[in-house]
């Protein structure tokens, strides 16, 4: 029997709406479409926390610019609490938050800063505080009366209910429920270190997953406490070098998406374990890898080379950039060895790496990892590059391979040291969207961007320069992408096409 017209019409309808829900960049609660960025004061300040902290803290970062950069959450980890109240909820230790945490969040949001919280999926918090296993309806609500933006969701004395992925998922979705149902959105961070694969099931629940034990200051020393080189890992501990949380996030950076990112864990950069390259190894690696990006500094303390790495637009806007897409590594050279415990030459000496990721708009990202200690000079051919879209399976040619590439150094218009400096003692505020082409070298107009006021893809979209870097070479069609990697280092690029296939313009007829 012949369809009707009307039932061909709704089934073009229930088609459109599906495509209107299957795709695009939203997550589960609208929150997160690009990696949250923000502050923490775990990694330099541990216990050590209250009000006055947060205060100074937030006060800096908008004094520096940070905000406006994206640095959007002031996230306070554990040590907070003081037990519960007599009704059952959770209450913040009066000495070290005189004024309760609702004042907190007030002063955050006048700043117009987000207030980020902590609380554990167990009975305990890691350091022994009251945590929410059980009291999730009630702590979401506590939580959500205070002003809170953001949990932080940890795993210790998680009494035993883990090991499997529906144990581990059933004990977070019962937190990600009771946040959903206060109606306040709240930016939801699972933190259980990779144990039962959380990128295979959180990106319907939870807003980012850690998929690693706890990071340190040190770039590839290997730690008895941080036992696993892969993903698969039951013992995540902690005292992970940055570049054993670098590897074992290869495998799976894949499997984030816009509102759903694998967190590496918060930024070491300024907390004086590494050098500056190491650092700008560290901050490029985890933002093109599309981890939230948390500082974990002291900021009221920063060193100009520290501001002007957390302050690096160009590299931000990978971080930052719509399409969502993580930077995925495509060789090792040699192959770090898989499934040993640890051992010095397991970090080998002469380690290197190199990434790609596509950007909105056509554009891609490529980076030179080179762990090795000496200076190396580091290629990559155009197969290399757009190894996805050589590998498709089509016949069709790669249309990438026979265009030429402006290529973008994305380190290139750092900071000085002399305008960080001033921004740091006071005398300049940050310039809004700078539009000189000033190198390293330079030190006026500050080379920095206000995504409070032009977010990252409205600048990517006018190709503001302080989100492009500096033009250094083309690339031919088929051509190699050369690099000279400094020890510990890396390289970044932004790839812009200059369009067609790669044949010359005609100049005049
Ligand atoms: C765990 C987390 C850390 C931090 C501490 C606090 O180790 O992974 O990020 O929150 O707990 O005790």
């Amino acid at each position: 029997m012949a369809r009707s017209i009307w039932s061909y019409l709704a089934t073009a309808a229930a088609l459109l709406a599906l495509k209107a829900t299957s795709g695009g960049a939203s997550s589960y609660n609208g929150l997160a479409v690009t990696p949250q960025m923000g502050w923490d004061n775990w990694n330099a300040f541990g216990c050590e926390v209250d009000e006055e902290l947060l205060m100074n803290t937030a006060q800096k970062m908008v004094d520096f610019g940070l905000r406006d950069l994206g640095y959007h959450y002031v996230i306070l980890d554990d040590c907070w609490s003081d037990g519960r109240t007599s009704n059952g909820s959770l209450q913040a230790n009066a000495a070290k938050f005189p004024h309760g945490m609702r004042y907190v969040a007030d002063q955050l949001h006048s700043m117009g800063l987000g207030f980020g919280m902590y609380s554990s999926a167990g009975k305990y918090t890691c350091a022994r505080y009251a945590a929410s296993l059980g009291m999730e309806k009630q702590d979401a609500q506590t939580f959500a009366d205070w002003g809170v933006d953001y949990l932080k969701y940890d795993n210790c004395y998680n009494e035993g209910q883990e090991g499997t992925s529906m144990l581990t998922y059933n004990r977070y979705k019962a937190m990600s429920d009771a946040l959903v149902a206060t109606g306040r959105p709240i930016l939801y961070s699972m933190c259980n270190w990779g144990m039962d694969y959380p990128w295979n099931w959180a990106q319907t629940m939870a807003n980012s997953w850690r998929m690693s034990g706890d990071v340190y200051d040190s770039f590839d020393r290997p730690d008895a406490r941080c036992p696993c080189t892969t993903y698969d890992c039951r013992l995540p501990g902690f005292h992970c070098s940055v570049m054993n949380i670098l590897n074992k996030a290869a495998p799976i950076l894949n499997k984030a998406q816009p509102g759903a990112w694998n967190d590496l864990d918060m930024l070491e950069v300024g907390n004086s374990g590494m050098t500056d390259d190491e650092y700008k190894t560290h901050f490029s690696m985890w933002a093109i890898a599309k981890s939230p990006l948390i500082m974990g500094t002291d900021v009221t303390r920063m060193t100009p080379q520290t501001l002007s790495i957390y302050s690096n637009a160009a590299i931000l806007a990978i971080n930052q950039d719509p399409l969502g897409i993580p930077a995925l590594r495509v060789w090792q050279s040699p192959a770090q060895r898989q499934n040993e415990t640890y051992s010095v030459d397991a970090y080998t000496a002469s380690e290197t790496s190199f990434w790609t990721g596509q950007l909105n708009g056509g554009d891609y990202v490529a980076a030179f990892v080179n762990a090795g200690p000496g200076p190396a000079t580091m290629m990559a051919t155009m197969n290399d590059i757009f190894i996805d879209q050589v590998t498709t399976g089509s016949n069709a040619p790669v249309p990438q391979l026979m265009q030429t590439w402006d290529v973008f150094d994305l380190w290139a218009n750092r900071m000085s040291d002399a305008s960080a400096q001033a921004i740091i003692v006071g005398n300049m505020t940050m310039a809004t969207n700078a539009t000189d082409g000033s190198n390293a070298t330079s030190t006026l107009p500050v080379q920095t961007y206000n995504a409070t006021a032009t977010s990252y893809a409205d600048g990517l979209a006018a190709n503001d320069p302080a989100l492009l870097g500096v033009k250094v070479s083309t690339m031919a069609p088929m051509g190699t992408l050369v690099a000279q990697v400094p020890g510990h280092g890396v390289v970044v690029y932004r790839l812009r096409s200059q369009g067609g296939a790669g044949r010359r313009k005609r100049d005049e007829l």
